[in-house]
C-alpha cells in the first residue's frame, strides 16, 4: 500500500449514526491557493479560460452525483490556509488542494497537512515540469497519495473523483 494510503483520514469521521440511518456523505475539503481567485483572467494561455466560480460549481455538482459533500475554500494567505486545513481536522475525509505559489515555498502547509492525518490529492491546472525549474519543487508532493497536473480545470473533477476512490478504500480498510 503506498505510504498516504496507510495514513488516510479519520476512522471516526463521517461514520453511520446508529440505528439504521444513512450515512452523512463523506466531506471533502478543496483548497485553492493564492492567485486562483483569478482564474480566466490571469495568464490564460497557461491556466486556461475557466474561472474560480466555474470550476467551483461543477465540483459541487459532481459531488452531488458521487454522494459527497464538498467544502471549498480559496486564500491568498498562508496562514489563513493553515487554519482552515486545521479546522477540517477529523471531520473532512480527503483533502483536493492545489496551493499555488505555496507549492514551491510552504512548510507551514506540508505540516498542516500531516498534522491532521488527511489524505490528500496535490492539483495544478498547468503541468509545473514544462515550466520555470523553481516550479518543480513541491514541498507536498512527497506526502500526499497522489498529484494530478496539466489538464486544466478538468484537473479538479479528476482529483475529487480520486477522492471518492480513497475515502471507498478507507471504508473497506475500515471493514465497513
Ligand atoms: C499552479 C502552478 C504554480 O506554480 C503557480 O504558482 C500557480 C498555479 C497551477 O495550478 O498550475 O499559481 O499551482
Amino acid at each position: 500500500m503506498p505510504p498516504g494510503m496507510a495514513t488516510t483520514g479519520k476512522a471516526g469521521a463521517n461514520k453511520a449514526p446508529e440505528g439504521g440511518a444513512q450515512p452523512a456523505p463523506a466531506t471533502v475539503l478543496v483548497i485553492h491557493g493564492p492567485n486562483l481567485n483569478l482564474l480566466g483572467q490571469r495568464e490564460p494561455e497557461i491556466y486556461g479560460h475557466t474561472r474560480l466560480g466555474d470550476i467551483d460549481r461543477s465540483l459541487k455538482q459532481l459531488a452531488r452525483e458521487l454522494g459527497l459533500k464538498v467544502e471549498i475554500f480559496q486564500s491568498n494567505s498562508e496562514g489563513a490556509i493553515v487554519d482552515r486545513i486545521q479546522r477540517a481536522r477529523g471531520r473532512a475525509r480527503a483533502l483536493v488542494i492545489n496551493p499555488a505559489a505555496y507549492t514551491h515555498t510552504s512548510v507551514a502547509i506540508r505540516d498542516a497537512i500531516t498534522a491532521c492525518d488527511l489524505a490528500t490529492i496535490e492539483i495544478h491546472l498547468s503541468n509545473v515540469y514544462r515550466r520555470e525549474p523553481f516550479r518543480h519543487h513541491s514541498t507536498i508532493a512527497d506526502i500526499v497519495v497522489g498529484r494530478i497536473m496539466g489538464f486544466g480545470a478538468e484537473g479538479y473533477l479528476m482529483a475529487l473523483r480520486a477522492a471518492k476512490r480513497l475515502i471507498e478504500a478507507q471504508h473497506r480498510a475500515a471493514g465497513a
